[in-house]
């Protein structure tokens, strides 16, 4: 018996689009994706959409695996001692989360004609597991493989925030370093994500600096998204407001 299971629509399936729209912020860890997440969300509402924040890890079952991986609260047994989940664990964990994530909270979102924002998407993936993969930029093929069902975003904001600013930013809020903290790491990270869109060449990948004031970056994240999306809010009943 063969079974006819149709496949997860795709962005860039041709013609084949959600009613929502699927914003994503990406950056190195402290850039401020998670503030600028939650202060975009707060503006498109006030506009009137319905909004979705997300965020990855997840907050679904395989997200929380992964938390107490990177809080360091699971580790790996070896003969010298507790050490982190290799590379590719983290790869597949990453793109198990992310297809549950869309699977449980973005498709059905989108499908409601919701403005979702996700605090980082499968560019993470790209960046933080091949910067970490003992191969370096040959991990990369399998990586997208692992993400290759996962829909497209219509907009990634790149915030741009040098490795130095991100970690200051890190150590004023505090808590214990998480497991790709480390500031040699970040510098490399940041490099990868000021040419972010080399890693997902079929989407549209804006950056913006995240270095300024909260409201500067703020002002410049929503005005690349009107930009970006303005036909979006304007089928929704005229343009938006600055
Ligand atoms: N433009 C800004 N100027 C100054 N401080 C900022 C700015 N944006 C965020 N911050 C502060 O920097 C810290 C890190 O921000 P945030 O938690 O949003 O970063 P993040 O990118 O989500 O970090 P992580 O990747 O570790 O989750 C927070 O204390 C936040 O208030
Ligand atoms: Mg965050």
């Amino acid at each position: 018996m063969s079974l006819s299971v149709p496949p997860i629509s795709r962005a860039s399936d041709s013609g084949r689009r959600f009613p929502g729209l699927f914003l994503v912020l990406e950056g190195i860890d402290g850039c401020g994706s998670t503030t600028h997440a939650k202060l975009l969300a707060k503006a498109i509402k006030n506009r009137g959409p319905e909004v979705v924040l997300t965020c990855e890890p997840s907050t679904g079952p395989i997200g929380s695996l992964i938390r107490q991986v990177l809080g360091r609260r699971l580790f790996v047994p070896d003969v010298t001692g507790p050490r982190n989940f290799n590379w590719s664990t983290m790869a597949l964990l990453f793109g198990a989360d992310r297809m549950d994530h869309l699977d449980s909270t973005v498709a059905p979102a989108l499908r409601a004609g919701s403005v979702v924002i996700s605090d980082r998407y499968d560019l993470s993936s790209l960046a933080y597991q091949s910067v970490t993969a003992h191969n370096g930029s040959e991990s990369i093929p399998w990586i997208r493989e692992l993400n290759a069902q996962a829909l497209r975003p219509d907009v990634t904001i790149v915030l741009d925030v040098p490795a130095e600013v991100a970690e200051e930013r890190r150590r004023s809020r505090g808590g214990v370093e998480e497991m790709f903290e480390a500031r040699e790491l970040q510098a490399r990270l940041a490099t990868i994500y000021a040419r972010g869109e080399e890693l997902v060449p079929n989407d549209r990948v804006l950056h913006v600096s995240g270095v300024g004031t909260v409201s500067d970056v703020a002002a410049r994240i929503l005005e690349a998204v009107f930009a970006a999306a303005g036909g979006f809010f304007q089928e929704l009943g005229g343009a938006p407001k600055g």
